[in-house]
């Protein structure tokens, strides 16, 4: 699908003119399952969110954006105001995409009262449609409570970055027998509670095979498998911002390259009076 967006710099650069858009909905991309493969990436900002939604079905404000954008270590430290400030840009930013925002760590874990309200605020406050979750069975009785509600929850197994401390690593799950029943038993748990998606996160891949064919709403893979109904990407990591790359990321771009190849003649042009030039002057 092609969307043109005309962006008025005459008057800001945070008020584009987007062409009439219908946004999809929750209950959209739950008709996926088995279809057209889902489209999602992370976007913490409008003007990312302004490039990537003509591309994308579900735009993710994901905590990643801890690491990503305020350079923490682990998603543990991202507050409830961060994610409320980006997810509220990137619903600005798009027109198309069905917006979903994490629940940052502590904040929803206690009861599902307590996620209720969190989850309320997020979507009150940022327009977004769903918010987004980690956990499994120990989650399902809060999976329902807000899906009962009338908000929709996209749920997350397999490698759960906000448990890194109990986890130990960022190291793919699901590799001992034991291990594997426990994440297909969590799918099949926040499924049948009610999420609308499940992101299934570093899993080896045979079990990201058996929960799609578990569970009744569409998965959304990253480090899992084809086989899922739609994937997902950290867009900085898809652009080729950092030097890392971790085994499940193809990098679409070298922008890093580009960023420090465009600041390098900058700073030579600068220094050798080179810039501005007569064509940025007011004469
Ligand atoms: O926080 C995030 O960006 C995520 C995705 C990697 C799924 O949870």
């Amino acid at each position: 699908m092609s969307t043109t967006f005309t962006l008025d710099t005459s008057t800001s650069r945070a008020h584009p003119v987007p062409e009439p858009v219908r946004r999809l909905t929750v209950p959209a991309i739950q008709k996926r399952k088995g279809g057209e493969p889902i489209v999602m990436l992370t976007a913490y900002t409008a003007r990312m969110a302004q490039l990537l939604d003509p591309h994308c079905d579900l735009l993710l404000v994901g905590d990643s954006l801890g690491q990503v954008i305020y350079g923490l270590d682990t998603t543990v430290k991202v507050t409830l105001d961060m994610m409320i400030a980006h997810g509220a840009a990137v619903v600005r930013g798009s027109y198309r995409s069905v917006v979903v925002i994490d629940l940052p760590f502590g904040t929803y874990e206690d009861s599902p009262e307590a996620a209720f309200r969190t989850a309320a605020r997020v979507l009150r406050e940022t327009g977004a449609a769903a918010v987004k979750l980690e956990g499994g069975a120990v989650m399902a009785p809060t999976v329902k409570f807000l899906s009962e509600r009338g908000i929709p929850v996209m749920a997350h197994v397999g490698l759960t970055p906000q448990a890194v401390n109990a986890l130990g690593g960022y190291g793919a799950r699901g590799r001992s027998e034991a291990e594997a029943a426990k994440i297909l038993a969590d799918a099949k748990a926040v499924a049948e509670a009610g999420c609308f998606a499940l992101v299934v996160e570093g899993v080896v891949e045979p079990l990201a095979v058996a929960i799609t064919e578990a569970v009744a709403c569409p998965t959304i893979g990253i480090g899992a498998s084809p086989a899922c109904d739609g994937q997902v990407l950290v867009v900085d990591d898809m652009l080729g911002m950092f030097e890392r790359v971790p085994r499940f990321v193809e990098r679409f771009d070298d922008l890093a390259g580009h960023i420090t190849a465009a600041a390098t003649e900058y700073a030579a042009r600068v220094r050798a009076r080179a810039f501005p030039t007569d064509a940025q002057l007011y004469r």
